[in-house]
């Protein structure tokens, strides 16, 4: 062991510019860390003359992983992936360019390693011009160069996997939990909505028009595929490999996880596939560049009544008792917050839930005093063991909204239960219900039943959300370009918001929903008995 080390280090110290790993790698770090071949960051000179350095210098950081550029603020940052650049031939076609009536950039440019080279050191165009100095100048030196100038002719420079002439195939990944008749539900709005787009994509095409109308849209036939898992988590990841080595995919779209799916988030991160808003019951994950979610449900349902503990919209409690099922959904959860009680000083104990202490918990819930707080991590088959109940007036017990309505299609408590909160991450719904009229519109133009409104207009949105994206991308059908598309749609408003409070994407941000209330039922009536809690 030591003695290689000290080869290296010799070897070092007489080449100092050689560059480990093959130029790809260390182009494709210069590009999306802003790391040098030597391991040191890459500067800039940006507007201004400020300098830059590292991941803000790195050239992802405008123009995206993609190449396939953006826009930020009144920046706009052009398209640089490789058929942008080094294609004399043939123009590419991006919507992005603000300043365009229709969005739309063209680009023909016949740059070379040399004048690309010069550009990036000087600012000086192919064409002679001295480009906007929001784009920095690099005193990269040869080797840099070289593996920065490799990495941009293959960045983007053939459509991701899952795309087959004429095809756009994704997946839909439902785990073993979920019962048949949420599937088929899922399934059956999924397939109505893909029939439906594709009749429209083949009009489309008979009526292509010339000119740039016609790249308003990506034609493709959409092609899903239902992934549907089985048996042990542990035997999830290959499973998935298994459906994916028989029919790559461009994105996993939907599906629903009523246990922690980790395995899923996983295989999506490392085969760098979207995976846009599974209905996940509980999801903590804090990296993710290809998974967005809604809403990391029951893991937000606590951290949004931490959150209301410490700011005092819920007043604080000596004692928090978390009663929960016998997985390890209650598991985690329960530890979730734990974590956050711990911190606030809060003391606390857990209870299962299950036919043996059945009668031990209902005791507890019996005589609660005022000092303490029960959450219930319960679902209606929980609620309906407990049975019916007597509860102290000063009982204060709260229950997941996440579980009981993406689990159960929740609608109210009743009988005593009404003393009850939910915590609630969904917007209220007068409100909710103008948000979602395009999801209702369809529902009934379909004559379908809405019999679970969050999973249904889950589904529903994330293909909405999908639609606009791919066709936005006309033919620049890159992984990680829809990934980047997806982040933006969500901000343009209503009509993608589904059930959600403002929800929000961004580079970093990866669960669109942070936000939620509490509510009670009276006889018919929810009302809302905190103002929005936005989780910390
Ligand atoms: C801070 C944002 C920013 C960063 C970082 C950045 N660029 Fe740019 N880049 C721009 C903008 C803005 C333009 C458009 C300038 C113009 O056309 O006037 C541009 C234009 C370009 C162009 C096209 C010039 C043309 O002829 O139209 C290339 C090529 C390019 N950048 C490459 C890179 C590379 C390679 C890196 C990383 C080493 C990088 N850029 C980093 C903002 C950035």
């Amino acid at each position: 062991m030591l003695k290689k080390f000290t080869l290296v280090a010799l070897f070092v110290f007489h080449f100092p510019s050689v560059v480990f790993g093959d130029d790809l790698t260390v182009g494709k770090q210069l590009y999306e860390k802003g790391i040098l071949p030597n391991g040191a960051p890459l500067v800039g000179i940006g507007a201004s003359g400020l300098t830059l350095s590292g991941q803000e210098a790195a050239c992802a950081n405008c123009h995206r992983l993609s190449g396939m550029g953006g826009v930020e603020g009144k920046a706009f940052m052009p398209p640089i992936a490789s058929h942008f650049l080094f294609n004399p031939r043939e123009p590419a076609l991006a919507v992005t360019d603000p300043s365009h009536p229709m969005g739309i950039t063209v680009k023909s440019h016949a740059y070379g390693d040399d004048n690309l080279t010069s550009m990036i050191r000087t600012g000086i165009n192919f064409e002679g011009r001295t480009v906007n100095p929001v784009m920095p100048r690099y005193a990269l030196d040869d080797v840099a160069m070289k593996s920065l100038v490799a990495y941009l002719h293959q960045l983007s420079a053939t459509p991701s996997k899952g795309v087959t002439p004429g095809e756009l195939h994704f997946a839909t990944v439902f785990t073993p939990e979920v019962d048949e008749s949420t599937k088929r539900l899922i399934k059956n709005d999924i397939e109505a909505f893909v029939q439906q787009h594709n009749s429209n994509m083949s009009t489309a095409k008979r009526h292509r028009r010339i000119g740039f109308d016609r790249l308003r849209r990506e034609t493709s036939n959409w092609v899903f595929h239902f992934w549907e898992l089985k048996g042990e988590s542990s035997t999830w990841t290959n499973q998935l490999e298994d459906y994916y080595k028989q029919q790559p995919v461009f994105a996993l779209v939907s599906g629903v996880s009523f246990a922690p799916a980790d395995s899923v988030h996983d295989f999506c991160e490392n085969h760098q596939t979207p995976c846009l808003f599974r209905s996940v019951l509980f999801s903590a994950q804090t990296t993710s560049r290809y998974n967005l979610y809604f809403s990391k449900g029951m893991s937000l349902d606590a951290h949004l009544l931490a959150t209301g503990l410490k700011s005092g919209v819920i007043k604080k409690p000596k004692h928090v008792i978390q009663i929960h099922s016998e997985n390890v959904l209650g598991e985690r959860v329960t530890a979730e917050l734990g974590n956050r009680l711990d911190s606030l000083n809060i003391t606390h104990h857990n209870m299962v839930l299950n036919a043996d202490n059945l009668s031990v918990v209902r005791q507890t819930l019996h005589s609660l005093k005022s000092t303490d707080l029960v959450v219930c991590w319960c679902d209606q088959t929980d609620i309906d063991a407990l049975g019916k109940i007597s509860l102290p007036k000063e009982a204060r017990i709260y229950f997941s909204g996440s579980l009981l309505m993406m689990k159960n299609g929740f609608k109210q408590f009743t009988g005593n239960w009404q003393k009850a909160r939910l915590i609630y991450p969904y917007e209220l719904p007068e409100k909710r219900l103008r948000q979602l009229s395009s999801f209702y519109s369809w529902v009934i133009g379909n004559q379908f039943k809405p019999v679970n409104e969050v999973l249904q207009s889950d589904t529903y949105i994330s293909l909405l959300i999908l639609q606009e994206a791919i066709a936005e991308m006309v033919d620049n059908l890159y992984k990680d370009y829809l990934v980047e598309r997806v982040e933006n749609i969500m901000g343009m408003g209503f009509d993608y918001w589904g059930m959600y409070s403002r929800p929000s994407l961004g580079p970093v941000e990866r669960y669109a929903n942070r936000s939620g209330y509490i509510v009670k039922f009276t006889a018919k009536q929810l009302v809302a008995e905190s103002d929005r809690i936005v989780e910390e």
